[in-house]
């Protein structure tokens, strides 16, 4: 079977670079992006490609060649699943914030609206893709919704989840460490399916590379790769603070243990905490999910890479407040960064969000610079915890738009994102125009103690 027509439902950080490299490598596929979220769509069919909401490295080019050849972007959703051979959907599965599975379990009702969507409008067979991260067993629910509708159409559905990481998504998508496709695989309608699937990918990606699994295998491996990822910062965040007590490095420490081919050097920088949209929310789900099975003793194992980042964050708060002299009320602190990482505007579930929330509670000032946040962005973070009035945000926290401008007469600063640039900052300049003592907190390990101490500062990194 060979796809003419794919609809994306979800234009968000994973169905707009996905779909663009798609597009890109299949110019025979016509790819049409949807979205409730008529800002959005219209931010990606800005004129000014630069534009575009979501900022990742090369993905404007992308865009540009791709864009009204073969890549539309609309907020007509009936129309593109009427016209599709295939439905990716890539919309967002947040934490619950209500009713069962409160503060843990995946919301799936945007999943089950787009179920019902396909279902009303659909007149022909579709294949319909999981690429949202989805609790194991979604599939089943999604079967049911489309095969009760009595309206002849066969659906198939496969689960296809997405491994990049934002600020590398463009990378990423161009040369995976491999493409997952869960499927019926014991119908042939199903391995016709999974076949349609692997031939997209096939464009661009070696077959060795494209695995193919049956359904919850795929919909697991997906939980499974976030929780163990996440899993290695929490450890090396838990020994970081293991080294500050003993005078180990963490640095050296992790790359002694990453030396170790069987363990390997990636994802192992110990940090102020891990953030993004989804390794909190995943290890939440799959948490929940082990308890609905009783598992009590794999849900408690998991929910510590959770609670190790949450003592992270906090720690690297309160050593701020400890280290100046137990009160930062009415003090100046300036952030370099707020992203949850660099190379991103994303923001969500950053750790300078709760680094900044517990700071203002022992009433700091504090003044932000990020390259690609925000202002609006930075105070609707602040406003969403609820901890405080949106006035009392916006007279506590000051956005700037440099790092010099952010640090002056600042009692301390606090780097929270590694941004590049933050390297190469004129420090000296910046210790001179801040008060004395000059405090500097790297919650990245970003900056060289030797250089910034020789300069004057009082300074302290994670895990030093
Ligand atoms: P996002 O919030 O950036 O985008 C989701 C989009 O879906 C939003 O624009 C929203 O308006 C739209 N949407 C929601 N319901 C809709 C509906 N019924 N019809 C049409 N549009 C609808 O989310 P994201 O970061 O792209 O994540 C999407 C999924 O991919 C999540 O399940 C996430 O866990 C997973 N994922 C994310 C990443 C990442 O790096 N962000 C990586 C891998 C997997
Ligand atoms: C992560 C995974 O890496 C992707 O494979 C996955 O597809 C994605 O989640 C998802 O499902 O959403 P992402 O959250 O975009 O990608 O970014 P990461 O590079 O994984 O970083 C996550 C957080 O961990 C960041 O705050 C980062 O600063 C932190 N981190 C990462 C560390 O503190 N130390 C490390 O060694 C690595």
């Amino acid at each position: 079977m060979k796809i003419k027509n794919i609809c994306c439902i979800g234009a968000g950080y994973v169905g707009g670079p996905t779909m663009a490299v798609i597009a890109q490598k299949c110019p025979e596929i016509d790819i049409t992006v949807v979205d409730i979220n008529e800002k959005r769509i219209a931010a990606w069919n800005d004129e000014n490609v630069d534009n575009i909401p979501i900022y990742e490295p090369g993905l404007s080019e992308i865009v540009e060649e791709a864009r009204d050849r073969n890549l539309f972007f609309s907020t007509d959703i009936d129309a593109a699943i009427d016209k599709a051979d295939m439905i990716f959907i890539s919309v967002n599965t947040p934490t619950k914030t209500y009713g069962i599975g409160k503060g843990m379990a995946a919301d799936l009702k945007y999943i089950e609206l787009c179920a019902r969507q396909i279902a009303r409008v659909a007149k022909d067979d579709k294949i319909v893709v999981e690429k949202s991260t989805l609790p194991v067993r979604t599939a089943q629910a999604l079967k049911d919704i489309l095969d009760n509708t009595g309206n002849g159409v066969n659906y198939q559905i496969l689960s296809n989840p997405e491994f990049l990481a934002e600020g590398t998504a463009v990378d990423d998508l161009m040369d995976p460490d491999r493409v997952l496709i869960g499927g019926d695989i014991d119908t042939s309608e199903g391995e016709e399916a999974v076949q349609a699937l692997v031939d997209i990918y096939a464009h661009w990606v070696p077959e060795d590379r494209i695995l193919t699994t049956n359904v919850w295998s795929s919909e697991l491996s997906k939980l499974t790769a976030n929780a163990f990822l996440a899993q290695r910062v929490s450890s090396i965040n838990a020994m970081s603070e293991l080294c500050e007590k003993t005078g180990a490095d963490v640095n050296e420490v992790s790359i002694a243990v990453g030396m170790d081919s069987r363990i390997g050097s990636k994802f192992l920088k110990s940090s102020v905490g891990f953030g993004g949209s989804c390794f909190q929310k995943d290890i939440l789900n799959l948490v929940y999910i082990a308890k609905s099975f009783g598992l009590n003793e794999v849900a408690d194992y998991w929910e510590q890479v959770i609670i190790m980042n949450d003592h992270q964050k906090k720690r690297f708060a309160s050593n701020i407040v400890k280290t100046l002299y137990n009160t930062v009320s009415g003090k100046k602190i300036a952030f370099l960064g707020w992203a949850f990482k660099k190379d991103t505007n994303d923001t969500r579930e950053s750790a300078a969000i709760y680094v900044a929330d517990y700071l203002l509670n022992e009433q700091a000032e504090i003044v932000i610079y990020d390259p690609k946040v925000r202002a609006e962005q930075i105070y609707a973070d602040l406003d969403y915890l609820n901890t405080r009035t949106e006035e009392e945000n916006r007279k506590q926290v000051k956005v700037v738009n440099s790092a010099y401008e952010a640090c002056e007469e600042a009692h301390a600063v606090a780097l929270l994102t590694e941004w590049d640039e933050f390297k190469e900052l004129d420090w000296k300049k910046i210790y001179e125009s801040m008060l004395k003592p000059a405090f500097l907190f790297d919650g990245r390990r970003l900056l060289e103690r030797k250089t910034k101490e020789k300069i004057g500062f009082e300074f302290y990194a994670i895990g030093s």
